[in-house]
């Protein structure tokens, strides 16, 4: 089945990057958020993202117009009616997942295909979510940020998802102009089972006074050739949901590695989240 109109849940960091990419290929997207303000708050980050990409002489002004008419933001969840594809990027936690799968599973067509950007919650606890029929449907589809820049997608098959729903995937990701690799239904599946260890190690470091962030975050740019430094690249990724990645990898694989170190238990604690909120290893101008 050709994907055409896509359902994205969650109009955040990576939403909406999710959003504009799939604007940026002719796809029509409904952009939701429970709160319809937020949602548009998405579009908002989007259309800014594009000005860059004019400014930059990347794109035509006209195509950041037709990229912007595609994009619906919406505050109600039955339009998913319309959805070939639904890809959820909601806050990572598998309550919140659930309910909302729980509730799209009731609202969608029987053959809208079921796609979850989690970095790292089981496949197959999510799919408990839906009918039974629908876990065919179900797959892990998981971007990188900025999602319009990196160009991977990880593919997790659940133990149900079809052969038919891998080749779908497989075939938009091409469309996307991402490489897929596939992981098994493992906690934290590929890269962030790499990335979380590298993170937490650095914090380590940190709070053992190896270094300032700035030391260890150059030693891994300039030394590493890494684009950022580790304690930068939490920042930009949340802290919360770096926190978030370290719980489930430890609790499912156990392993020193993966234990949240005390920095960055104590900086989401007091409400430093990294970027999003102006502070974290770094603090941000707002
Ligand atoms: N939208 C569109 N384009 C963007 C963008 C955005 N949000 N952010 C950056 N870009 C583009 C720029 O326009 C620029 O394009 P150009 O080369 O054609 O001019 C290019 O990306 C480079 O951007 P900048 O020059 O502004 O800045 P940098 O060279 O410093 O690159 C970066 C920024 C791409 C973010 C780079 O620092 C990087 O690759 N960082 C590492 C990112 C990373 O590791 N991501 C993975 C995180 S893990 C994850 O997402 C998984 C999750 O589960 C945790």
């Amino acid at each position: 089945m050709p994907i055409e109109r896509v359902f994205v849940a969650g109009a955040g960091l990576m939403g909406h990057g999710i959003a504009q990419v799939h604007a940026a290929i002719g796809k029509h997207v409904t952009l939701y958020e429970p709160e319809l303000q937020r949602a548009q708050a998405g579009k908002e980050r989007i259309a800014a993202s594009l000005d860059r990409l004019v400014h930059k002489g990347r794109i035509s002004g006209e195509d950041r117009e037709a990229q912007l008419v595609l994009i619906e933001p919406t505050g109600d969840p039955g339009t998913v009616r319309h959805a070939d594809l639904v890809v959820e990027a909601v806050f990572e936690d598998a309550d919140v997942k659930t309910a909302l799968w729980r509730e799209l599973d009731r609202l969608a067509p029987e053959q809208t295909l079921f796609a979850t950007n989690t970095s790292s919650i089981s496949i197959d606890r999510l799919a408990l979510a839906v009918r039974p029929a629908r876990r065919a449907l179900f797959v892990g589809m998981h971007f990188f940020s900025p999602v319009p820049v990196m160009p991977l997608v990880e593919l997790i098959r659940g133990s149900a998802t079809s052969d038919g729903t891998e080749a779908a995937i497989r075939q938009l990701a091409g469309e996307l102009g991402k490489q897929v690799i596939v992981s098994t239904d493992r906690p934290g599946f590929i890269v962030n089972r790499i990335l979380m260890p590298f993170l937490g190690e650095a914090m380590r470091a940190y709070e053992q006074g190896v270094g300032m962030a700035e030391d260890i975050d150059a030693g891994a740019r300039v030394g590493l050739n890494h684009p950022m430094g580790p304690l930068e690249l939490a920042d930009f990724i949340g802290l919360d949901v770096c926190l978030g990645i370290m719980k489930v990898l430890h609790e499912g694989l156990g392993g020193e590695q993966f234990v949240p170190p005390k920095v960055l238990q104590d900086l989401v604690a007091e409400g430093h989240l990294g970027q999003k909120t102006g502070r974290g290893f770094y603090t941000y101008p707002r």
